[in-house]
């Protein structure tokens, strides 16, 4: 096992107290101050952190100095001293100053929300193109951070996963930052166009493409591993999945799609994460299907719905076509229960672990992309138009007439409106030309 960063130097975990700070534009904002707190325990948890306490603080606006009012930074001192803190993690992004003010004042390693997201990210990342991804994201962090530091960074540092810069690469000037993430920028794209070509084999070798979205924790890899039989991880932690991970999934008609799960959403997903993993999750935008899976226990469900439908929007993916899981009913009772829709061809009230569920999702699939039969009277030597036909939807019987061939495709009808007008335009000018 790797040496988690949140340990001190005889591997003992960092002892951490929470500090929140509630203004009232932090308030009016999309994520309520409570439950964003309560997040980050877990997201302090998953990071590998004892989590101490948590202290808040009603402010009309921040401490340009502290963050916080210089009264609270004494609170956070004798509360830091009593219990034994190494460490203090803030909800709310900080300045680099702001950082190292409260270093120098506290003598405890301090972090913020971004940091410790990109940390656990750091953590996480496996694959070639999630490493890279999460450096960059982690320098573009850094960057404007120096501003006005001198040369050493490496107070900087603490904190920073050891998947992501070492202490050895923060030592490096900003023009060397500046190098590294112009080579890394370079190096992504060499990934990405790699990607790219390897979604174009799939989307050419006629596959359908289904991606399963949520909130962090909603169960994504448990539904990818349970449809598929797939060796994925699944962990009762925030962001247990990091790299997109495909697999084939055998519909009841016997036709094979191919099932992604993606990276997990949270509210405040740092911009430079976003923008770093834009590759990835532009997967989504490919979909043909989109799963959003949301956790139908959680107290912040809707809220949770909310950052994934913003962020499907601002990844340009509102428009696929969409079902909505409501997973691990098992866990779902009350009132939570009572205000969920009824299931039906979008929504799906289920658990992950319930076969039935799962074969009423096979079918939905299916249904959703297969939804509707439709018959073409082709030109027979466009051969181009017929292999259209072949590559938007499954062709269910075919037949040469003459110079017409004729296709019965079960397509569904967000491909029908994008490509099969195309092709129902052909059928009319060939019949009106034929007779
Ligand atoms: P990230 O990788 O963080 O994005 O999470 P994920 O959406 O892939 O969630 P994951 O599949 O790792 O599941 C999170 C936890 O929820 C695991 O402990 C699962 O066993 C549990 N879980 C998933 N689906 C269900 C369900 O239907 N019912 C119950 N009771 N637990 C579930």
């Amino acid at each position: 096992m790797r040496q988690s960063t949140y340990e001190t130097e005889a591997g003992i975990p960092d002892r951490a107290i929470l500090v929140s700070l509630v203004t009232p534009a932090i308030k009016r904002g999309s994520a309520d101050p409570e439950h964003s707190l309560q997040e980050l325990v877990s997201l302090a948890e998953t990071a590998g952190v004892e989590v101490l306490t948590a202290i808040t603080q009603n402010r009309e606006t921040p401490d340009t100095r502290w963050f916080i009012g210089k009264g609270k930074v004494e609170e956070l001192r004798a509360v830091a001293d009593e219990l034994g803190a190494t460490t203090a993690i803030f909800d709310q992004e900080l300045s680099g100053a702001q950082v190292r003010n409260l270093e120098q004042e506290l003598d405890l390693k301090i972090i913020d929300r971004t940091q410790l997201i990109l940390d656990i990210f750091a953590q996480r990342a496996k694959t070639r193109e999630g490493i890279i991804q999460v450096e960059l994201a982690q320098l573009s962090y850094l960057l404007p951070r120096l501003s006005g530091h001198g040369k050493n960074l490496s107070r900087l540092g603490g904190g920073i996963g050891t998947r992501g810069p070492g202490e050895s690469k923060l030592e490096m000037d900003r023009r060397h930052i500046r190098d590294r993430i112009a080579d890394l920028k370079r190096q992504l794209a060499e990934v990405v166009q790699h990607r790219n070509l390897h979604r174009e084999r799939r989307r050419k070798s006629g596959a359908l493409q289904v991606a399963l979205v949520g909130y962090t924790n909603a169960g994504k890899s448990t539904l990818l591993r349970e449809l598929t039989d797939a060796d994925v991880y699944v962990e009762n932690q925030l962001f247990a999945t990091l790299d997109p991970t495909s697999r084939a999934l055998e519909l009841p008609s016997g036709k094979e799609v191919v099932l992604t799960d993606t990276v997990g959403f949270i509210q405040n997903l740092p911009h430079d994460l976003i923008a770093a993993f834009r590759a990835t999750l532009e997967e989504v935008n490919e979909a043909d299907l989109v799963l959003h899976v949301v956790d139908s226990s959680s107290p912040m469900r809707d809220e949770q719905m909310a950052v994934v439908d913003q962020i499907l929007g601002e990844l340009g993916a509102s428009g696929t076509p969409q079902i909505i899981l409501y997973n691990k009913m098992d866990l779902c009772e009350g009132e939570q229960a009572q205000l969920l829709p009824h299931s039906g061809e979008d929504t799906l009230l289920m658990s992950a672990f319930n076969p039935e569920d799962l074969e009423r999702l096979r079918q939905a699939i299916q249904n959703k992309l297969t939804g509707d039969t439709r018959t073409f009277a082709l030109p027979a030597d466009r051969g181009d138009l017929i292999a259209l036909a072949y590559r938007i939807g499954e062709v269910v019987a075919q037949e040469l007439d003459g110079g017409t061939m004729r296709l019965k495709i079960e397509l569904n009808k967000h491909d029908y409106e994008v490509h099969g007008y195309k092709l129902q335009a052909y059928t009319q000018q060939h019949q009106s030309e034929a007779h």
